[in-house]
Parts: C-alpha cells; sequence; structure tokens
C-alpha cells in the first residue's frame, strides 16, 4: 500500500490509507510548525485531514485548529487536493455541546467560514446525543448534504447501538446516515479494569470492530499512535495494556528496521485482509515532521500473511 493510494469511503470521497489530525496544530503546536507538518504530509502523498469546530478549547478558544487550516488551504491553493473532516457537538468552554438543529446549522456554517472553503468533505457528529430526538439531527444533517456543504457523514464516540438506531432513523426518513466511524483505536488492547478518561474515550473493541464490518464502515482510529507510546514507553496512555503484545511490536519492529509506531500503524492499515474485520485508516498527528514521517512509514510497510497473523495473536 502506498499512502498516494485513494480508498472510497463514499459520497464520491477517496481518502488516503492514514489520517493527519490537527487537533493541536494554532495552539501547542505552532503555526510555523503546524505548517511544516501539513506540507509534509501532503508533499509525501497524504490528503485526509481531521479537525473540529472545538480543537483545541482546552488550550485555547477551540477556533484555532479550524483557522489554522483555512489559512494553510488558502495559501497552498489545494483546496481540491485534499479531504477536510470536521466535527460538531461537543463541548467548547462549557457550551456548543449537543446535536440540535440549530446547533447543527450555526457550527457548520462557523466551520465553513474558519475553513475558508464552500464545503466539508467529512462531517462528524463528534459525540452522541441523547436529549435530541435522532430524527432531527438526522434532518439537519441531511439539509447540508443537500445543499452541498457536507459531503459525508460519520459520528464519533458513540455507542454501537446508538449508531444502528440513528442510521435505522435517517433509512426510515430516506436520508442519508453515518457512513465512517471515529474511534479511539490502536495496536494495543485496552484495560477492562481501567475506565477510559472520558466515558467516550471507548477503545475499539471486538464487539465495534465486528459491527463495522458488518455494516461495511470504515473505522478512522484516532489516538492510533498511542500518543507517541509506541517510539517512547514513557508515553503510553496508562489504559492501554502493555505485556506481552508490546513487546513482541517493539522487537519485531526492530528486527524489521523501523519504529515500533510504523509498524503499528501497518498493522491497523493490513486488518482488512484479517476476516472479519473492516476497513482501518490510521489517524494520528504530531508536532515533528520527522515523528510523522517515521509513523506513516508504516503504510508502505509490506506485511507478510504469517506476520499479519503472528502481529494479531501476540
Ligand atoms: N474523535 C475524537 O474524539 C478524537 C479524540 C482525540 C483525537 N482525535 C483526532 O485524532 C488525532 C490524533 O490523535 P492523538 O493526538 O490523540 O493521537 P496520536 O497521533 O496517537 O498522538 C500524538 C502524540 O504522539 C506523539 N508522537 C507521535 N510519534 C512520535 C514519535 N515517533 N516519538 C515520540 N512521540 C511521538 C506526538 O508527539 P510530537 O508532537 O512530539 O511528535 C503527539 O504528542 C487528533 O489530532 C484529532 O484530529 C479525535
Amino acid at each position: 500500500m502506498k499512502l498516494t493510494d485513494r480508498i472510497d469511503i463514499g459520497g464520491g470521497v477517496a481518502v488516503s490509507p492514514a489520517a493527519l489530525g490537527a487537533m493541536n496544530f494554532g495552539t501547542t503546536t505552532s503555526r510555523e510548525d503546524a505548517f511544516a507538518v501539513l506540507d509534509m504530509y501532503v508533499g509525501a502523498g497524504g490528503n485526509f485531514i481531521d479537525t473540529s469546530n472545538n480543537y483545541a478549547h482546552w488550550a485555547g478558544t477551540g477556533d484555532e485548529s479550524e483557522t489554522l487550516l483555512g489559512e494553510w488551504l488558502e495559501s497552498r491553493g489545494c483546496r481540491d487536493d485534499v479531504v477536510i473532516a470536521t466535527k460538531v457537538g461537543f463541548d467548547r468552554h462549557g457550551t456548543g455541546a449537543g446535536l440540535r438543529r440549530e446547533q447543527i446549522e450555526y457550527w457548520a456554517g462557523e466551520s465553513l467560514r474558519k475553513l475558508r472553503t464552500d464545503r466539508i468533505d467529512v462531517y462528524y457528529a463528534h459525540t452522541d446525543d441523547t436529549s435530541t430526538p435522532l430524527g432531527e439531527t438526522a434532518e439537519a444533517f441531511a439539509s447540508l448534504v443537500r445543499e452541498g456543504k457536507v459531503r459525508l457523514l460519520g459520528c464519533s464516540n458513540f455507542d454501537t447501538w446508538r449508531v444502528a438506531d440513528a442510521t435505522a432513523e435517517a433509512e426510515r426518513r430516506g436520508l442519508p446516515g453515518y457512513r465512517v466511524m471515529q474511534q479511539r483505536f490502536t495496536y494495543l488492547y485496552a484495560r477492562s479494569d481501567m475506565a477510559p478518561k472520558y466515558i467516550f474515550n471507548e477503545t475499539a473493541g471486538r464487539e465495534r470492530l465486528r459491527f463495522l464490518y458488518d455494516r461495511k464502515m470504515p473505522l478512522v482510529a484516532y489516538s492510533s499512535t498511542a500518543r507517541g507510546g509506541y517510539a517512547d514507553p514513557s508515553r503510553l496512555p496508562p489504559d492501554l495494556i502493555a505485556g506481552k503484545r508490546y513487546d513482541f511490536l517493539r522487537m519485531t519492529a526492530c528486527e524489521l528496521g523501523v519504529g515500533a509506531g510504523a509498524l503499528a500503524v501497518a498493522w491497523m492499515a493490513n486488518l482488512y485482509r484479517v476476516p472479519g474485520m473492516p476497513r482501518v485508516i490510521p489517524l494520528f498527528s504530531s508536532s515533528k515532521p520527522e515523528h510523522l514521517k517515521e509513523n506513516l512509514a508504516g503504510v508502505e510497510l509490506e506485511l507478510s500473511d504469517g506476520l499479519l497473523d503472528e502481529l494479531c495473536r501476540a
């Protein structure tokens, strides 16, 4: 597989096999570093860039990431060459959470303005809103698709049964439903004795993967390089199980002469070859082009059936 390959995820949207996260761009990652990382990713053949209407509000106002991306898109004149994904529905300094019609309309307008574009390629519901009827949310998203402001809908941090319910409601109304899911996922398993830091932030497990396979929905896997924890054990999030699987990954990467993050990326990008597994598009980020380059190398790594199997069983 090559980074220049394209995967059709529906709605006429074709994405590279690894996505770039822009969450910290403009806040903890400086404008200069963010532009360098974006240039490096696109220069290497990537086209799938991820942001949100609230990034990164915990370190600023929540407008920084989309605003920086808008400036970068304009300065590089590359809007038609990239797929921009953004999100709505999460908190921004105590406001903004929810998927009511007026919220979706307002925040879509804000995202388009900040991104300096006339369309969002992939628009995610960032987290579930159980207090708004599913039909209201579906109608609001469908209006955006009808107006050409959004090409494809996705959801993130939803329980799978809620995705099934939302899909059924959209189908009943003849409206477009969620076609792609974004969820935390990486090579290591999550510890069952330790809740994720936030309730929404669950690592995709077997049930979710089987659901996605059944629904033919790709998984865009966030925090897929375990926040740098493959390269540097001190960065590994504590709710992931290290142990033998971790040791096997790091040892094998060393034998292959690649970074352990790259091997984790290779495993995710090739998981669709395992019967019953969905297409996974690893989504990761960095403030440093050299770290990004190291992890992107995983996309091009050829995994034999035997090694893929060994990695799955470890
Ligand atoms: N839907 C959601 O709720 C949700 C939640 C979280 C994130 N996301 C999306 O997913 C994207 C990625 O998420 P993430 O930042 O959590 O995951 P990540 O890409 O797994 O982690 C990024 C971190 O890993 C470090 N890193 C990467 N490669 C490294 C290396 N070779 N050596 C040392 N450190 C390395 C980076 O540090 P350096 O900067 O030093 O390289 C950075 O701190 C975000 O930008 C966002 O778009 C979505």
